[in-house]
């Protein structure tokens, strides 16, 4: 499966931008997720985007991973042709499915679903409804 973004965890979107700026990233699309509780930046750096994701309201997911171990990646994105036949075939695989399939804000309400392995670790899967949707820089 095609990687479409890493997940970083960040403590605020705000602070860490220049910093990825000055990496050689390029910012990108930039929004709150009100129901996820985070805000969300896209930046690219060649063919590699990496989503930046912070808290925007308490208990937001990334509040454990921030407090144990600070601004981290801690999710994988893969592009799926079909996110409910994706899902399926992984959790026969052994994957525990974290959040149903439901739109992304940030990638133009294209539909996500979290998916944990105890020996992968958590990943992301999207379904593209196009070849535009989810560009983000
Ligand atoms: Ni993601």
């Amino acid at each position: 499966m095609r990687i479409h973004h890493v997940g970083v965890a960040v403590a605020a979107i705000d602070e860490v931008l220049d910093d990825y700026v000055a990496l050689g990233y390029t910012v990108g699309t930039r929004v709150v997720d009100d129901e996820r509780r985070v805000e969300i930046a896209f930046v690219r750096n060649g063919d590699y985007v990496i989503e930046l994701v912070a808290p925007a309201a308490a208990d937001s997911p990334v509040d454990g991973l921030l407090k144990k171990v600070g601004p981290s990646p801690y999710h994988l994105c893969y592009v799926v042709d079909d996110i409910a036949v994706a899902v399926r075939e992984l959790r026969s695989a052994g994957y525990v499915r974290i959040t149903a399939p439901s739109p992304a804000p940030a990638i133009g309400y294209a539909a996500v679903a979290f998916l944990h392995h105890r020996r992968v670790g958590l990943i992301e899967l999207v379904e593209l409804a196009g070849p535009d949707q989810g560009v983000v820089v």
